[in-house]
């Protein structure tokens, strides 16, 4: 079968790689990928968010399925809009449509979803400029730190954690006002859950759903948890506090609910859901819902499914998921990413790009990169990822920063303390 692939980052590439090892794949297309995906397809000159060309492409080119990586499209309704077009509708979309997109497109639409069945997540309370004194009410009755969100894609900068009172008034105000443009003229205040964080998975066609290997990201550019916020530093693969007795506390209290959840509302959802949680002693709280999965997460998850990932698609497709079963690698799966020079602020673009031929162990997940007169450069603040197994999470990690020394572009960057908080 042939199919096309949105999105452009090492996610991407880790589902690229994926589904060019699947016995059912003749061809697949990647819009508008990067220099690794080459390795496992074909890229073509296409943006995710051109829902007219993709079903030009599609049409044009035989296309049986459609895997959505980023989050952008679906929010947008590219689902939708090959399912309402008679032309379309019999390709199958790996993505949810608008409405299930909502867990993720805004941040007021989950919190009330979790609310009406009784999903554990913190308490909550929506601001628009009609009820800020009520808003300001509710501020007042969390203790610090305060947490402000802008309701609506932000392009993962719309969350404000603020120490202050006074300033997360000013703040709440600023954002009403348009700080973070119309993904903030809804601002959620939420009470401030306090524990260490883990990202979960399922993949699901709306009836059932399989449990993908949960994952830790690190988001901080800094070591040690610090300095700004980024896309992910890296990411590893089991977390080893995500025990049996915690994963079951999330399959009953927060993944179940969720599928019956959305049934339920007669929510159509064929696709990832990524449940971003907060472990907080012992008990798992959802801090947001993603409908794609997780970036870095992908390249420390991914490769740790030993089945045919695209005929699990294929399955979603189909709605017949619970005919399906899925093997997990039980080795530790680690990635660590390697960053341009000045990210996530300004940084340089176009620079060359160079990897070892042999890459051992490791497998190598290009982000931000494209050919330049046939040669990788930069272009973009994550460069690639560089994930490794190992029987121990340390052996894992000591592979990834074997491979990373060996890639070289100027200004490269990467954190030396991935997953050391899980191995004291
Ligand atoms: P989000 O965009 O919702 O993932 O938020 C970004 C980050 O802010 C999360 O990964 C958490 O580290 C933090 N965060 C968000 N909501 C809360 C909360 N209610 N309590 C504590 N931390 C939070
Ligand atoms: N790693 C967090 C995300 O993909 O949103």
């Amino acid at each position: 079968m042939k199919v096309l692939l949105l999105g452009s980052g090492g996610r991407e590439h880790a589902l690229a790689w994926k589904m060019s090892q699947s016995k059912l794949l003749e061809k697949l297309y990647i819009a508008p990928g990067n220099a690794g995906t080459q390795d496992a397809g074909e890229n073509i000159d296409l943006s995710p968010n051109d829902f007219e060309g993709a079903g030009k492409f599609c049409l044009e080119n035989n296309i049986s399925l459609v895997v959505v990586g980023p989050e952008e499209p679906l929010v947008k309704g590219f689902h939708d809009h090959f399912a309402e077009d008679p032309s379309l509708s019999h390709i199958p979309v790996i993505g949810p449509r608008k409405k299930g997109a909502m867990l993720e497109g805004s941040k007021n639409f989950a919190n009330r979803f979790m609310e009406r069945h009784g999903i554990p997540t913190a308490a909550s309370f929506a601001v628009t400029r009609e009820n800020i004194s009520e808003g300001i009410r509710f501020l007042r009755s969390q203790s610090p730190p305060y947490v402000l969100k802008a309701d609506g894609l932000a392009a993962g900068k719309g969350v404000l954690i603020l120490d202050d009172a006074g300033v997360a008034e000013k703040e709440l105000q600023s954002m009403l006002e348009g700080k973070f443009g119309k993904a903030g003229e809804t601002v959620v205040i939420e009470e401030f859950l306090k524990g260490v964080e883990l990202s979960v998975f399922v993949l699901t066609d709306g009836e059932s759903y399989l449990l993908l290997p949960e994952a830790k990201d690190y988001k901080r550019i800094g070591e040690g948890d610090t300095g700004l916020n980024t896309g992910g530093m890296g990411s590893v693969s089991p977390v080893p506090f995500a025990g049996m007795q915690f994963m079951e506390k999330v399959e009953k209290q927060i993944i179940q609910p969720t599928i019956i959840g959305l049934r339920e509302e007669s929510i159509p959802y064929s696709g990832f859901i990524f449940f971003g949680l907060m472990n907080v002693a012992g008990n798992p709280y959802v801090v947001e819902y993603n409908v794609r999965m997780g970036d870095p997460e992908a390249e420390a998850v991914i490769p740790r499914i030993k089945t045919d990932l695209l005929e699990l698609f294929v399955a979603v497709g189909n709605s017949r998921l619970k005919e399906k079963t899925i093997s997990i690698e039980e080795r530790y799966l680690a990635s660590v990413m390697l960053v341009s020079e000045g990210y996530p602020g300004k940084y340089r673009k176009g620079l060359p790009v160079s990897k070892p031929e042999d890459t051992g162990e490791s497998i190598i997940f290009h982000a931000g990169t494209k050919y330049d007169n046939g040669k990788i450069v930069t272009n973009g603040g994550r460069v690639m990822a560089v994930s490794s197994f190992g029987n121990t999470l340390k052996e894992a990690l000591e592979e990834c920063y074997k491979t990373a020394g060996k890639i070289d572009f100027e200004g490269k960057y990467f954190r030396r303390d991935i997953g050391r908080d899980l191995m004291d």
